[in-house]
């Protein structure tokens, strides 16, 4: 068996990572909206990738990092690796190194198969929390709920700075978006929507939808305007929305941890559907950073 030697991606590497991916069954992907091709043609961040002679035997890529946090947004293993430990590895140190130095502290990882569970702890990953699902079936929206002073506009792509702003201060750094990652996401959005307080915007939606059911990838407001119904008018009025096209299902998906969210989601008929995913966190070592950056 030949060598194996990591490389850094390149442009013309794109066929051989879309076969890649396609064909093995090794394969986490987790680009949120897009396909590999799509997030290819977008990709900002680090991309590893292991040769054995010319065939691409795996690779590994994280996301844009967001406050010292990335995710690994894409891993894939050639079927006919017979250590698919040691390709992880290989791979591993490299995409840590190049995360250290541009900043990256954290690196995430939410386990959409199960394949990838044995491989985790080896390189220095550990469980967080679970991602929980809530889904709320085929019946007629709650009322709207009016604030006064509350306006709901439809977003524009002119609206992409507020919401990267709004989204920065409700989540916690692990969680919050790249600005890339939510214009692409308002790209692909069905229903998008801002709040406004006298002006001031004050929270955001947004929600896509697939066949005959939404999701609402997305709901976060200014923890100045939290506890004022900011949260709940967004949320009902998305439900209007949406089942003014006939469509009245709707998930949505968040941190198990995160009991306001679920209290919000539970008064108006959402339940958790047993799909939850569990996230694992790997800290870098600040050292290493020195050592990298030397
Ligand atoms: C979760 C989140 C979206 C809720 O938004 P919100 O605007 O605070 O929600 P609301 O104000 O409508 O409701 C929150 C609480 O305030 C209460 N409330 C609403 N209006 C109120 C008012 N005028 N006076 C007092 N309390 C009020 C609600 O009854 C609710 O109480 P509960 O938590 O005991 O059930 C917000 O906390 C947030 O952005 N969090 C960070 C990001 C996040 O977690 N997003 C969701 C994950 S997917």
């Amino acid at each position: 068996m030949s060598l194996l030697t990591v490389t850094p991606y390149l442009r013309k590497h794109r066929r051989a990572i879309e076969d890649l991916t396609f064909q093995h069954y090794r394969v986490h992907t987790h680009l949120d909206w897009q396909n590999v091709e799509d997030w290819l043609n977008t990709l900002v961040s680090p991309l590893w990738l292991a040769w054995q002679g010319e065939r691409l035997v795996g690779l590994m890529a994280a996301s844009e990092p967001v406050e010292g946090t990335s995710w690994l947004r894409l891993i894939a293993l050639h079927d006919d690796v017979l250590s698919p430990q040691n390709v992880l590895n290989e791979l591993w140190l490299p995409l840590s190194t190049e995360l250290l130095r541009g900043g990256v502290r954290r690196v995430a990882l939410l386990m959409l198969r199960d394949w990838l569970k044995p491989y985790l702890s080896p390189l220095g990953f550990a469980y967080d929390e679970h991602i929980v699902t809530m889904f709320r079936g085929g019946h007629q929206p709650p009322q709207p709920v009016p604030v006064s002073n509350l306006k709901i506009h439809t977003v524009t792509s002119t609206d992409i700075d507020t919401l990267v702003a709004i989204d920065h201060a409700a989540f916690p750094a692990m969680w919050r978006m790249s600005k890339t990652d939510i214009r692409e996401a308002w790209r692909i959005s069905a229903v998008c929507t801002l709040a406004l307080h006298e002006d001031t915007p004050v929270g955001y939606q947004l929600s896509t939808q697939a066949q005959d059911t939404a999701h609402l990838a997305r709901l976060a407001v200014q923890p100045s305007a939290q506890e004022t119904g900011v949260g709940t008018v967004l949320l009902t009025d998305a439900l209007a929305r949406f089942s003014r096209r006939n469509i009245h299902a709707m998930t949505v998906n968040t941190q198990a941890s995160n009991v306001r969210s679920q209290r919000l989601y539970a008064r108006y008929g959402f339940v958790r559907n047993g799909y939850d995913l569990p996230v694992y966190i790997a800290d870098l070592p600040v050292s290493s950073a020195r050592t990298a950056a030397d």
